[in-house]
């Protein structure tokens, strides 16, 4: 921090006098701060103070602007206050001769006036006892609203985070209860197809081809619902994120969309659906520090419901599959088709968990969930449909290049 001498001491005395903290203050003890105080620049995001060091000065904002946060007892960032001009601070830790209570930082380039503690001697020293009272009342109050803001910031915070485990709890037992009522209806099915073969088995009758074909459809439907459930609880199994994560590594991200697509085309091909994959990425995007198997799940589960829903019954068509940049901090995959659509009071269920419209052709409705929890918790990203959709649906994936730790 650069300190320099004040050529704009009347301009600081405007200030000055605007400031509620010096509200109480004479002319005479404006005028005597504004000649004597020096100013100082600092530049955007520079610290100013820092919480716990000592400090002998506190400042007033002429114009810019700075934060105050404060280490919380978890170790925890707390935001106190935004100041801006006439605002001060520093002026508690000046006083009372203590340490300063938060880190000071500025928001953006920002003039300062520095003012010490042996200034605000002087000018303590020079004032009638009905001043320094006044003085004493004005700074008592502002430290009072300071302590209030922060306490309220506090408390909402940790609202905030009580309420979000309360929805987090709420959200797994529901999961678990719909788990539940999902799995229920196979093993309802088993049961019931168990006890018809076993009555048609504890009679010893002759065995008819109509006795045999009975016993084979109830063997099939045992079957195919063992494999429902077995399919469910697969499924459920993937939805817990940490089953899936890996280790970050570094890959051409253009590269392995375009190996998952052609993975994924050898079993779309039965169905006709042809894959235009558009890579507009420039060599020096496409190098991504992230998760291989989760973007890759990702794509494969976006892909299987394009055939399954948008081109139903092998009819058919063309899926888009772009990789590009969203803006220069995030990439943009898109995975579209010109299929069936999905009708609008279906869209805001499409990501729970169970939402299906294909149980009867095997969905569990978890697809989807799936994914969105992967874009939300480990790419830290964002999953939505384009809204602007003429004809088919195109589901749209936006996610940061640099994954935060
Ligand atoms: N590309 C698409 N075109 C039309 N409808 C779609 C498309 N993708 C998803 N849907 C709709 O969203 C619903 C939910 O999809 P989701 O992948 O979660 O479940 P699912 O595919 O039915 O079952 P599974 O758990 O086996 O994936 C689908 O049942 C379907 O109605
Ligand atoms: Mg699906």
């Amino acid at each position: 921090m650069q300190i320099m001498s004040s050529e704009k001491s009347a301009f600081n005395f405007g200030v000055l006098k605007k400031s509620p903290f010096f509200a109480s203050f004479s002319e005479k003890q404006l005028m005597l701060i504004s000649e004597k105080a020096p100013c100082t620049f600092v530049y955007k995001n520079l610290v100013v103070s820092r919480q716990g060091e000592f400090s002998a000065t506190m400042y007033l904002i002429l114009n810019g602007r700075v934060k105050i946060e404060r280490e919380g007892m978890d170790g925890e960032n707390i935001f106190a206050a935004e100041l801006c001009d006439g605002q001060v601070f520093g002026e508690s830790a000046m006083l009372n001769k203590e340490l300063h209570q938060g880190t000071v930082t500025a928001l953006e380039d920002s003039e300062l006036l520095v003012i010490d503690r042996s200034l605000m001697m002087e000018i303590i020293h020079n004032s009638t006892p009905e001043e320094i009272i006044d003085i004493f009342s004005t700074l008592s109050e502002q430290m009072r609203a300071v302590q209030n803001r922060e306490f309220h910031e506090v408390l909402t915070r940790r609202t905030l985070a009580a309420q979000m485990e309360v929805e987090k709890q709420r959200a797994l037992t529901e999961m678990v209860a719909g788990m539940a009522h999902e799995i229920n209806t196979p093993l309802g099915i088993i049961n019931t197809a168990v006890s018809i073969m076993a009555r048609e088995l504890a009679a010893p009758k002759e065995v008819t081809i109509q006795r045999a074909a009975d016993i084979a459809e109830s063997l099939e439907i045992m079957q195919r619902n063992v494999e429902r459930a077995h399919k469910l609880v697969q499924n459920f199994q993937k939805i817990s994120v940490s089953q899936l994560i890996e280790e970050k590594e570094l890959f051409d991200i253009s590269l392995a969309v375009e190996e998952t697509v052609s993975l994924v085309l050898v079993n779309l091909k039965r169905s006709q659906i042809g894959v235009n994959f558009v890579n507009r990425l420039a060599f020096e995007q496409k190098g991504w520090v992230g998760y291989r198997g989760v973007l890759s799940q990702i794509l494969i589960n976006l892909l299987t419901n394009a055939e399954r829903h948008a081109y139903p019954n092998g009819i058919g068509g063309d899926v888009d599959v772009t990789i590009e940049l969203a803006d220069d901090k995030h990439y943009r995959l898109t995975v579209q088709d010109y299929g069936k659509g999905i009708p609008k009071e279906n869209q805001p269920h499409i990501f729970e968990p169970f939402f299906t419209t294909a149980r009867n052709k095997g969905g569990t409705g978890l697809g989807l969930a799936i994914v969105h929890n992967l874009v939300v918790n480990v790419l830290k990203g964002e999953i939505r449909l384009r809204p602007d959709q003429q004809k088919g649906t195109a589901f749209q994936v936006v996610f940061p290049r640099v994954m935060p730790d």
